[in-house]
C-alpha cells in the first residue's frame, strides 16, 4: 500500500522532523509549563471549537480562581457559567463541574491515567481523552483534531471528504503509526502547532514547513485544494426581539432552563420574530405569551448583530414598561427569575448577544431612565 512504508526523509523519521521543529517553533502556553492533567483537560475543553487566542484570557482567569480539581467540585454551577460567559457552548462547562464532581468521589481528585476511564467522563470524546492521555501522561494516545486533520489531508493528499467516517478512520490510524515510541507529547502537540502555524487553512507557509518534502498535496500543487469537505450546512439568519422590562429601577431577567441551548444563561425576555410581524408587536406577543403580562414598548435601544453555531441574529432591543407595574411576570419558558440593579447584571452570566446590549445599558443614559422608571422616554 502506498503509505505503508515508514515516511523519512533521508534517514529522519517524519516524526523527528516534526519533534525537533516542534522544540524550536512552539508557542510558549501556560498549559504547556509542567503539564498538569488538570491544566491540560481545563485547556482541552476550553479549546474545543475555541481558538487559542479567545481561549488565554479564560484560561488565566479560571486558573487563578479554580487552581485544583477540588475547587471547581465545590463551585456553584451559576460561578463557573460566570467565568465560561462569553466562550459559548455552555454543555462544556457543565460537563467540567460533572466531571470534577466524579474525580472527587470516585478518582481522588485526580484525571485517572487511563484512556478508558478518561474517554467515559462528561464531555471527553476520543480527541480529548487522547490529548489528556498524551499531553499529560505521554502515553501513546493520538489526538486527531481540526489541525491536525487539515495537516494530515495535505500531507497525504487525501481526496475523499475530511469527515467522513472511513477517513477519519484513517486519520487516526495513520497518527497512531507515525507515533514514536515515547514522545507521544512532543509529537501529538507538534501535529497540532504546525496546523495552528504553518499548515494553516489559507496561505500555508510551505516554504518553511519541517515535512513539505514528503507531502504529497505540495507534490502535486494541490495543497489548496485540500482538506476536501462536503459543503457545510446552511447559514440561517434570525431576526429576535428583546426587552429590557424595567419597573421600580430594576430590570426584569430570566433564566434559561439547564438543558438546551445556552442553558442555565439568564436572558432578557423575547423571542423570535414571524414573518411580517414588526419587531414591536412580536415583543408585546412573546411578553404575553412566555410571561403572561401586557407591556409598552417605550422606545428601541439598539439593534445588534450576532452569530452563533450557523445562525446569523438580528438583535431588536427595546426598553419596555409594564402596563401594571403591580402584576408579577409569570414563568412559563423560562426557569427562574429576578428584577435586578443594572449593576448586578454585572455578576451573572448571560448569552454574548445581551451581554453586549447589557454594556449599553450601563452607559450614562440608559442607567438614568432605568433609575427613573423610563419616564423619561414617554
Ligand atoms: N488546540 C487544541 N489543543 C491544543 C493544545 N493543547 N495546544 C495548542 N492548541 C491546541
Amino acid at each position: 500500500m502506498k503509505f505503508k512504508r515508514e515516511r523519512k526523509q533521508g534517514s529522519v523519521k517524519v516524526s523527528d522532523l516534526l519533534i525537533a521543529w516542534f522544540e524550536e517553533h512552539h508557542r510558549d502556553l501556560p498549559w504547556r509549563r509542567d503539564y498538569s492533567p488538570y491544566q491540560i483537560w481545563i485547556a482541552e475543553m476550553m479549546l474545543q471549537q475555541t481558538q487559542v487566542k479567545t481561549v488565554l484570557p479564560y484560561y488565566h482567569r479560571w486558573m487563578k480562581r479554580f487552581p485544583d480539581i477540588q475547587s471547581v467540585a465545590l463551585a456553584s454551577a451559576e460561578e463557573l457559567l460566570k467565568y465560561w460567559e462569553g466562550l459559548g457552548y455552555y454543555l462544556r462547562v457543565r460537563n467540567i463541574h460533572e466531571t470534577a464532581k466524579i474525580l472527587v468521589d470516585r478518582y481522588s481528585c485526580e484525571l485517572p491515567p487511563d484512556y478508558s476511564q478518561i474517554r467515559a467522563l462528561p464531555g471527553i470524546g476520543a480527541y480529548t481523552a487522547g490529548a489528556i492521555m498524551s499531553l499529560a501522561y505521554n502515553e501513546s494516545v493520538p489526538a486527531v483534531d481540526g489541525n491536525v486533520k487539515r495537516v494530515f489531508s495535505r500531507f497525504f493528499n487525501i481526496t475523499a471528504d475530511i469527515n467522513s467516517s472511513a477517513n477519519l478512520k484513517f486519520l487516526w490510524s495513520k497518527a497512531n503509526e507515525l507515533m514514536p515510541a515515547g514522545r507521544a507529547r512532543e509529537f501529538n502537540q507538534a501535529l497540532m502547532e504546525l496546523g495552528a502555524l504553518i499548515c494553516v487553512p489559507k496561505n500555508p507557509a510551505c516554504t518553511v514547513c519541517p515535512v513539505v518534502n514528503q507531502c504529497e498535496s505540495f507534490k502535486l500543487d494541490v495543497v489548496d485544494a485540500r482538506p476536501v469537505r462536503r459543503p457545510g450546512k446552511k447559514i440561517t439568519p434570525i431576526e429576535v426581539s428583546l426587552g429590557v422590562l424595567v419597573n421600580q429601577g430594576k430590570v426584569f431577567i430570566q433564566r434559561r432552563p439547564e438543558n438546551g441551548l445556552m442553558g442555565g444563561l439568564w436572558e432578557f425576555p423575547g423571542g423570535k420574530i414571524e414573518v411580517g410581524e414588526k419587531p414591536e408587536d412580536a415583543l408585546l406577543r412573546e411578553f404575553s405569551e412566555e410571561l403572561g403580562i401586557e407591556v409598552n414598548c417605550a422606545y428601541k435601544i439598539a439593534m445588534i448583530r450576532h452569530s452563533y453555531t450557523t445562525f446569523r441574529v438580528t438583535l431588536h432591543a427595546f426598553l419596555c414598561r409594564p402596563q401594571d407595574p403591580a402584576q408579577e411576570p409569570q414563568l412559563r419558558a423560562a426557569v427562574k427569575c429576578r428584577w435586578v440593579t443594572i449593576q448586578q447584571l454585572e455578576q451573572l452570566a448571560f448569552p454574548a448577544a445581551n451581554r453586549k446590549l447589557i454594556q449599553m445599558l450601563q452607559k450614562r443614559k440608559f442607567k438614568e431612565r432605568v433609575a427613573f422608571n423610563a419616564q423619561s422616554a414617554r
